[in-house]
């Protein structure tokens, strides 16, 4: 590190699963240079810390430690995973009402500290509650980021690598929507390679039928309940994703990741938080990024929004 630079602090809020794998996968990927958890459970996050810090070693020189609202004054990043998560059978939106009231005193704090960073929200339901950070932070629409379909892309990538057994990085494709039962998957710009994944299909899997790729999507929609299930919480993906979206914001990357934001017309939807594939840099949401959808595609994404606004009503109106 230069020594005329700025070191970037990054302030988790939530030490729960989610909020502690973040925490790792960032010392592990050389991410931030400051790392600040704060929690309820102090017991819990000062246990994390010194676990963490016994890692540094054999990770990235991340200084690692238990902190306060205080410590979001001169943060770059607040990254809030606190709240209330799933349980079996639960949907995303049937956390709502006890999610935004923790939320709002959270943001409230956070903001009362001075922070003029970047917020990035991975808490269920993340397409509201960003909505709800975005309000009660008073911050720039640019500056308050959802996970949005991050990991729901990360698993329609993974899954359709699995199925033509090829390297995930070479499938390129989003799901787009609401993070949660609503979400679509964009078939019509889904490429292997720079070949559209139907004629890809035909020339090197002639075996494959359509069937198989909507279950590959419905296994990407339903693996939350799936995980769920089997261990009671999701975490590793969404922290790596998260630590994938921190990544593209402090080194300024201008990456295309489909994140919660703001919608303005784009998409001919308006006043909402929802997953779109947009460029994301240092100053965060830089722009949305318009792909062309089938009219199936737009009846799926304006029914996804739907579904969010009425989720959004006893909240804000
Ligand atoms: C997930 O999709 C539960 O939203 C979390 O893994």
């Amino acid at each position: 590190m230069a020594f005329d630079k700025k070191p970037n602090k990054v302030v988790v809020i939530g030490t729960g699963y989610v909020g502690s794998s973040y925490a790792f996968s960032l010392i592990n990927q050389n991410i931030t240079d400051e790392l600040v958890l704060i929690d309820l459970n102090k017991d819990k996050t000062e246990g994390d810390v010194m676990d963490l810090n016994h890692g540094v070693p054999f990770g990235a020189p991340t200084k690692v430690k238990a902190g306060d609202y205080e410590d979001c004054e001169n943060a770059d990043l607040v990254v809030i995973t606190a709240g209330a998560n799933q349980q079996p059978g639960e949907t995303r939106l049937d956390l709502i009402e006890k999610n935004a009231r923790i939320f709002k005193s959270i943001v409230e704090n956070v903001m009362k500290a001075n922070f003029d960073g970047i917020f990035i929200i991975a808490t269920n339901p993340v397409d509201v509650l960003s909505y709800a950070t975005w309000k009660y932070s008073g911050l720039p629409m640019e500056r308050v980021i959802g996970s949005g379909t991050i990991l729901d892309t990360a698993r329609f990538r993974f899954m359709l690598g699995e199925y033509f057994d090829l390297d995930v990085r070479n499938i390129h494709g989003y799901i787009m929507g609401e993070h949660g039962d609503t979400e679509l998957p964009v078939w019509s710009q889904t490429r292997i390679g720079s070949e559209h994944i139907h004629r890809f299909m035909e020339k090197y899997k002639p075996e494959g039928t359509m069937e198989e790729l909507e279950n590959i999507f419905i296994n990407v929609r339903d693996a939350a309940y799936h995980i769920i299930e089997r261990k009671g919480a999701t975490h590793y993906a969404i922290a790596m994703g998260l630590a994938r979206l921190t990544k593209a914001i402090l080194r300024n990357e201008q990456s295309i990741l489909t994140v919660s934001t703001l919608v303005r017309g784009e998409y001919g939807l308006d006043n909402l938080y929802i997953g779109v594939p947009a460029v994301v840099s240092r100053r965060g949401v830089e722009r949305i990024i318009e792909i062309d959808l089938n009219d199936l595609e737009k009846q799926q994404l304006e029914h996804s929004a739907k579904v969010l606004k009425e989720a959004m009503k006893p909240v804000f109106e």
